[in-house]
């Protein structure tokens, strides 16, 4: 036997926020803005750790969740697990970038491990042009 370590992701969407023309919208993880593919789920809710208290998060390496918006920056929230989890980000097609969501300031524990730090804005792009842009949330790689 031996362990695994999940590479879950992303719960990375506890929200998204964009900021268009001088308006900053913060859209839940449930909002209908964001497109799922299959092989996400939904946490229980009521975490007061999350945005909006539940997140979506997945281990299906090709599962991604995307958002079209028009703006001038988007910040993705998520808080940080005890467990080896991330997210894969890619606006307009870019090359992605990994967020590692790993809280290293605790013990790791195996398995899915449990949330420890309050969703926070994990990742930024700004100084966008005030166009329509697309971001795509995956899993990292493996
Ligand atoms: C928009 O909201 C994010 C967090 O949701 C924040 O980090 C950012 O500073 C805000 N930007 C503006 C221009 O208010
Ligand atoms: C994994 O994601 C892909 C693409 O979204 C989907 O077609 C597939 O059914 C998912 N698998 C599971 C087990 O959810
Ligand atoms: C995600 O949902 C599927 C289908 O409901 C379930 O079989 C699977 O165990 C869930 N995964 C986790 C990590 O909760
Ligand atoms: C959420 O948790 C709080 C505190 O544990 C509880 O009072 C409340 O009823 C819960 N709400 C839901 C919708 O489960």
């Amino acid at each position: 036997m031996r362990l695994a370590l999940y590479r879950l992701i992303l719960g990375a969407l506890a929200g998204l926020s964009f900021v268009s023309g001088l308006r900053n919208v913060t859209l839940d993880d449930n909002d209908p803005a964001i497109v799922y593919s299959l092989g996400w789920n939904v946490s229980h809710g009521n975490n007061s750790l999350d945005f909006g208290g539940s997140l979506h998060f997945s281990d299906n390496a090709t599962a991604s969740a995307s958002l079209t918006f028009r703006g001038v920056a988007v910040y993705l929230i998520a808080p940080f697990w005890s467990s080896s989890v991330g997210a894969q980000v890619a606006i307009d097609a870019q090359r992605p970038f990994v967020i590692d969501l790993e809280d290293h300031g605790v013990p790791a524990a195996p398995g899915l491990g449990k949330e420890t730090l309050l969703s926070q804005v994990v990742w930024a792009a700004t100084g966008l042009p005030d166009t329509e842009h697309t971001i795509v949330i995956s899993l990292p790689p493996a």
